[in-house]
């Protein structure tokens, strides 16, 4: 949820912090703070709002020092503001922490702490982590973290200085995202590689209860138990180059507009033209035990569990495997029974959901084996799986989540064609299948290429405040996606619902100020569709639909028609979504709503 970067080295910190915070803000932005540490003296500058804001306090001040530690916040105990702002500090302000995470059982030991003498001066549970540090603080900055972690119970990746202690910071993980940067002038840490590849692209991943001490010249990992830890140093794929914005006005408009380039990543060194078997050289490590499987649990969250949703209707079309797809945050709390080699696939863009990492957890301890589809690499649910497959995707800044979506569909047909040609897939279909499959990117940029003209039908329904999206069969999870999209950047309310369950209820809703967007490819269920568009029409309400190239029995009947170009049937929803994602970030442009930013949203769910 929020952002941490540090730096111990031989420059200014100042400069290294704000740029790495720049990059984190995506992760979480309703306040933000550092604190510098020169010699004994450490100053700490916090304030309310976006990183902008603490830029502006910190202009003109002439901070000194190259150790630091900087934080973006997304609150979860204490409102947003400058006193709950992070770092916080002990009693006598010798101790500086920031935290991502939440400290359960804050409200004891806070009690315990003011018994103790400790003057708290924020309501955050974060806090009483200064507190106990400074407590337990005896000469070795290590030590005493490693008590105090002990001590509290939760979720932490969490970054300490203390006076005494001048050239070191003490970093330690249970639970949320913390990697160290191994540069020529110094050693960084931080909540994703972001915040560091400018400055380099050896990364060390630290895992949960594990703690470490980093200097100018040297780190150290050790667990818990003061074991020492030697971890292989990694080598980020991304470039500063990949996190600017290269003349978009947003990161969520250069993403949607990255996903020919992500979808062809996506298949690339994966595509065998000639037996239409696909490749997928990370799910070997398994696959005597997959190929045999017919049990599939694709488990996500958000948009990863609606393009899961779409997983499953792929993977039933291609395979023979009985698949069900689960929300995490409810599938943790299941009784779980599986059948004999049943395999989970976690569906994830950040790799560190909470939801989806202790879905997958409590999945194991229920015997199920464990698969990922991540886009970052070494991330936690990365490294919780036995094997996977990553996006390669390049980082997802924009909250909003877009190219990854379609490149976990693609993935997810990937893997389903792969094990569907080794059960009752015939080698012309394979061929088939990756044949069209080869087609996407091209056709994705066909329906990008329509951007101005799905801008013009944005800004005419922009101003209704209720939107409903339908769609049948591969489209309805596509129907709960665009629906997402819409709400999380323009902040209008939107429905995505199974057509077929209009007359249910949901009919009694039209009227000519609720637009309804149409997914109606040409499919076989594409005439239940037109049925819908009717019923709508009929009671006066306004369609826009989303359809097939050349299809112009819909244009006598729909208000406003996007086409997309022809695909197979499960192909259509990585093509269908597109003017569902340029709907909403045109609606958001149109409400001047903060794309990037969407209130109450961060990137990354990192707590429960
Ligand atoms: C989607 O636009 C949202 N940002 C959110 O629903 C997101 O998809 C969800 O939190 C899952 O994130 P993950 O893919 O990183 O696990
Ligand atoms: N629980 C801490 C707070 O509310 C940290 C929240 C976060 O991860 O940003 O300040």
């Amino acid at each position: 949820m929020c952002g941490i970067v540090c730096y111990v080295g031989n420059k200014q910190a100042g400069p290294i912090l704000l740029e790495g915070l720049r990059q984190l803000e995506y992760r979480g932005y309703d306040s933000a703070g550092l604190a510098i540490q020169d010699g004994n003296n450490i100053e700490c500058y916090r304030s309310k709002g976006k990183i902008a804001a603490l830029e502006s306090r910190l202009e003109g001040l002439d901070i000194k020092g190259t150790v630091g530690i900087a934080h973006t916040r997304w609150a979860t105990h204490g409102e947003p503001s400058e006193k709950n702002a992070h770092p916080h500090t002990n009693t006598d302000k010798n101790v500086f922490v920031i935290h991502n995470g939440i400290i359960e059982n804050y409200y004891f030991l806070k009690k315990k702490l003011k018994k103790n003498g400790a003057r708290f001066r924020s309501d955050t549970d974060t806090e009483i982590l200064a507190h106990l540090i400074g407590f337990n603080y005896n000469g070795d900055l290590n030590d005493a973290v490693r008590k105090t972690m002990e001590q509290v119970e939760g979720t932490f990746g969490l970054a300490v200085i203390h006076k005494n202690s001048p050239d070191e910071i003490v970093i330690a993980r249970r639970g949320s995202p913390l990697v160290i940067g191994i540069g020529e002038d110094g050693h960084f840490a931080a909540s994703d590689v972001s915040a560091m590849v400018r400055y380099t692209n050896k990364v060390v991943h630290i895992q949960d209860n594990e703690i470490a001490t980093l200097t100018m010249d040297n780190f150290s990992i050790s667990t818990a138990q003061a074991k020492p830890i030697n971890r292989k140093t990694e080598t980020v794929e991304w470039g500063t180059e990949d996190t600017e914005l290269d003349g978009f006005p947003h990161y969520m408009l250069k993403e949607i507009f990255e996903q020919p380039d992500t979808i062809k990543n996506a298949i690339r060194g994966r595509l065998e033209q000639g037996e239409g078997v696909p490749k997928l050289g990370g799910i070997m490590p398994v696959w005597d035990s997959l190929k045999e499987s017919r049990h599939l649990v694709i488990v996500a969250c958000g948009t990863s569990y609606y393009a899961g949703s779409v997983g499953k209707y792929v993977f039933e079309k291609l395979t023979e495997i009985d698949v069900q797809v689960e929300l995490a945050s409810e599938f943790r709390y299941r009784k779980l029974n599986f059948a004999p080699n049943t395999f989970i696939i976690a569906l994830s863009q950040s790799g560190e959901t909470a939801d989806t990492l202790a879905a997958i957890r409590e999945a194991k301890r229920k015997g199920a084996r464990l698969l990922g589809i991540v886009n970052v690499v070494g991330s936690s649910i990365s490294r919780e799986t036995e094997a996977g497959v990553y996006n390669h995707a390049g980082p997802e800044i924009g909250v909003a989540s877009t190219k990854i979506f379609t490149s976990q569909l693609t993935i997810l047909t990937l893997m389903a064609l792969l094990l569907g040609r080794y059960q009752n897939l015939s080698l012309t279909e394979g061929v088939e299948a990756i044949r069209a499959i080869q087609s996407l990117p091209e056709q994705v940029r066909e329906v990008l290429s329509q951007a101005n003209r799905i801008e013009a039908i944005a800004e005419k329904y922009c101003r209704y405040n209720n939107w409903l999206f339908l769609g049948r069969k591969y489209n309805y999870p596509v129907a709960m996606e665009g629906a997402l999209k819409l709400k999380e950047v323009s902040y209008i309310h939107a429905e995505g619902y199974p057509a077929g369950e209009m007359k249910h209820g949901p009919i009694a809703l039209i009227n000519p100020e609720m637009p309804t967007v149409a997914i109606v490819p040409k499919d076989d269920i594409y005439e239940k569709m037109i049925s819908n568009i009717s019923e709508i029409k009929a009671r006066k309400g306004k369609v826009i639909a989303i359809v097939t190239e050349g299809d112009d029995k819909i244009k006598e009947l729909a208000d406003d028609v996007i086409e997309i170009p022809p695909t197979l049937q499960f192909l259509n929803p990585i093509l269908t979504v597109i003017p569902c994602q340029l709907l909403a970030y045109y609606c958001a442009g149109f409400l001047n709503r903060e794309i990037d930013k969407p209130r109450n949203l961060a990137k990354s769910v990192t707590v429960e």
